[in-house]
């Protein structure tokens, strides 16, 4: 992870670089750093600070720094705990400066030979290796700055994209790409790198997306790009949508806040155009899809975090349709053997598309037989996008708090409408597949709903604040839904939450309900019902404090069994674990905001993970 932003331009970059830090906060906020080569004195001068990019901007207005060539990075600590001596940019003899999103896998065994070729090293990171040995290359082998990037590049393994200056080189920025995201925007006269679009939003719309191996050579008037053989290349011009968007949080207080609250409108965009009035507009999908889709003998889903989620959701939804699925983190999938039927369909899940496990797992794809690929993702711009055979958008708009929210209610429409288009080829029949239509058309209404309780929820968490532990249960896809609870609570409130499948309690986690252990559980009007409500008497007779979101229609059933409860109206099965999403997700902010945590940067994590 971390973000990288660089610029070359004949105006004073710093502010440039400073937004753009801003920008990519999401990618990590453990420190942050600029340096810029300053025309006054033909030096580099470097400004890091520990904390968020805040920190660094009021650095910065004590000790400016400027210059119309610079480099900056908000870091994601991997190597080396985060302090200013680890922070970004890394410096090779006041000489080279670098900037790193990604891992250098053989770190250790280059840094023995810099050290004994008589380099000291001032940080832990992995990083600074890469500025030595470009200074190395430069010094020992009398190339020009793009040579010694490419000499030194050979040298790594691992996942990375770099952006380096040199202060003996003042007309140029190098720009390296392997495994991690780097985009570069074009502008008149100026030039741009970052690790995405939306950090050089306020300077260009137009960008160049290096792909695996590219090395950039960027000046103010022109640019080339290099393969990984060294070859010019011609990269097409692309031009973004997301431009537009505000990264503001109007009214609300948080952005996480914001996003919970878009999730109608979102889903009634990523709805737009692929049904209509009961009917499934399968031209939506592209004619390459549907042909796919005619073969499709069964799914394999892969993605990592609450995308992960959504698929376990869509397990449920695929092989009631008859469609045989499979579901796994793209962590363990990438690197085990398995085994692929014929016709089967490869799907990645991704709010990012440049998760890098995920990415890993469909460049594995290629060796292992499937019929084609296809993400679900929501940035189209993205890597995953860019290399699966089919794409279905999530429309979500620019999530900004790293607890991910409208993106997955929106993959689960994207699923919902995947799993009604192979269903129907399985025998689904006209009349039920436009009564479930129906329901994804209202939707959006239901989800207003679902917001109301927004202060009731509030309420209810008082009963968590003080708590260090809870239970989440659920059954079929609520399940799924009860693991996306309880990872939210971790994640912003930072209370260990565990979910279980409800009727697993009594093999083993009943041993832990007592009334400091708050038990929660989503209760819509399915066949599971009576079941769960016997599960739930278990934990009653244990003394467990209950907190049920309930189908309003479940109500009556509860009487003797809740503690807690909350109506959320009613609310048809094939779209309940969307709905009962949005309580949980309320649930954790208000528990968050109670303990004072950073609700949309919790500590530890990022928006999106583009190390292994
Ligand atoms: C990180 C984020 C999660 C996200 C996961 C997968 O862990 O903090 O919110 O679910 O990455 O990200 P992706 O962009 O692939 O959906």
């Amino acid at each position: 992870m971390c973000g990288i932003v660089g610029a070359i331009a004949e105006r004073n970059v710093t502010p440039i670089l400073l937004e753009g830090l801003r920008r990519l906060e999401y990618r990590g906020y453990d420190s942050a750093g600029i340096v810029t080569l300053d025309s006054r004195d033909d030096r580099l001068h470097r400004l890091r600070t520990v904390g968020k990019v805040q920190a660094l901007a009021e650095r910065l207005q004590q000790e400016p720094v400027r210059g119309p060539l610079g480099i900056a990075h908000t870091r994601w600590a991997t190597h080396g705990e985060p302090c200013e001596r680890n922070a970004h940019p890394h410096l090779s003899n006041d000489s080279v400066a670098v900037v790193h999103n990604g891992i250098i896998e053989n770190y250790q065994e280059l840094k023995a030979s810099l050290i004994a070729a008589g380099y000291r090293f001032e940080s832990d990171t992995d990083t600074e290796v890469v500025a030595h040995l470009i200074d190395q290359q430069l010094r020992n082998n009398g190339v020009d700055l793009l040579a010694a990037v490419r000499q030194s590049v050979a040298q790594l393994t691992g996942a990375y994209s770099l952006g380096v200056i040199c202060r003996e080189d003042p007309e140029r920025l190098i720009a390296a790409r392997a495994g991690s995201p780097l985009v570069l925007g074009i502008g008149i006269g100026e030039h741009f790198i970052a690790s995405d679009v939306f950090a050089l939003a306020p300077v260009t719309q137009t960008f160049v997306f290096l792909e695996e191996g590219d090395i950039a050579e960027i000046q103010r008037e022109r640019f080339a790009i290099y393969d990984r053989s060294g070859q010019p290349v011609e990269r097409k011009l692309s031009y973004s949508g997301q431009m537009g968007a505000a990264a503001g949080k109007g009214s609300y207080r948080h952005f996480m806040l914001k996003e919970i609250f878009e999730q109608p409108a979102v889903v009634a965009e990523t709805l737009e155009g692929r049904v209509h009035q009961g009917r499934l507009l399968e031209d939506s999908f592209g004619p390459e899809a549907n042909a796919v889709f005619d073969q499709v003998q069964g799914v394999h889903i892969v993605a990592c975090g609450t995308s992960y989620h959504a698929g376990l959701v869509a397990r449920y939804w695929l092989e009631n349709l008859g469609i045989p699925c499979t579901v796994e983190v793209a962590s363990e999938y990438r690197y085990r053997r398995g085994v692929t039927p014929l016709g089967t369909l490869f799907v990645s899940i991704s709010q990012s598309g440049e998760t890098a496990d995920t990415l890993a797992a469909l460049r594995a794809t290629g060796a292992r037989g499937y019929l084609s690929t296809l993400t679900i993702c929501n940035v189209a711009e993205s890597s995953l996008v860019r290399e699966s055979a089919l794409t279905l958008l999530t429309r979500a708009g620019r999530e900004i708090g790293v607890a991910s929210t409208k993106a997955f209610t929106t993959q689960l429409v994207a699923l919902r409408l995947l799993a009604l288009a192979l269903g129907r080829r399985r025998g689904l029949s006209e009349s039920d597949l436009a009564a479930q239509v129906r329901d994804l058309e209202r939707l959006p209404r239901v989800l207003e709903e679902a917001l109301v309780l927004d202060s009731a929820i509030e309420r209810l968490a008082e009963h968590f604040a003080e708590k260090h532990h809870a239970l989440f249960l659920g059954r079929g896809p609520q399940y799924p839904i009860a693991m996306e609870g309880a990872l939210k609570l971790k994640e912003i409130s930072y209370i260990h939450a565990e979910a279980y499948p409800a009727g697993e309690l009594k093999h083993g986690p009943l041993a832990l309900v007592d009334a400091d252990m708050p038990v929660v559980c989503v209760l819509p009007k399915d066949g599971l019902l009576e079941k769960v409500l016997s599960n739930l008497q278990e934990v009653r007779a244990r003394g467990g404090e209950l907190f049920l979101f309930a189908d309003r229609e479940v109500d009556t059933h509860l009487s003797g069994v809740s503690t807690h409860v909350l109506s959320l109206g009613a609310v048809p099965e094939s779209i309940a674990p969307i709905v009962f999403t949005v309580p949980l997700q309320l649930l954790a902010y208000h528990v968050a905001i109670l303990k004072g945590t950073d609700v949309d940067q919790p500590r530890n994590l990022a928006k999106s993970v583009t190390v292994e």
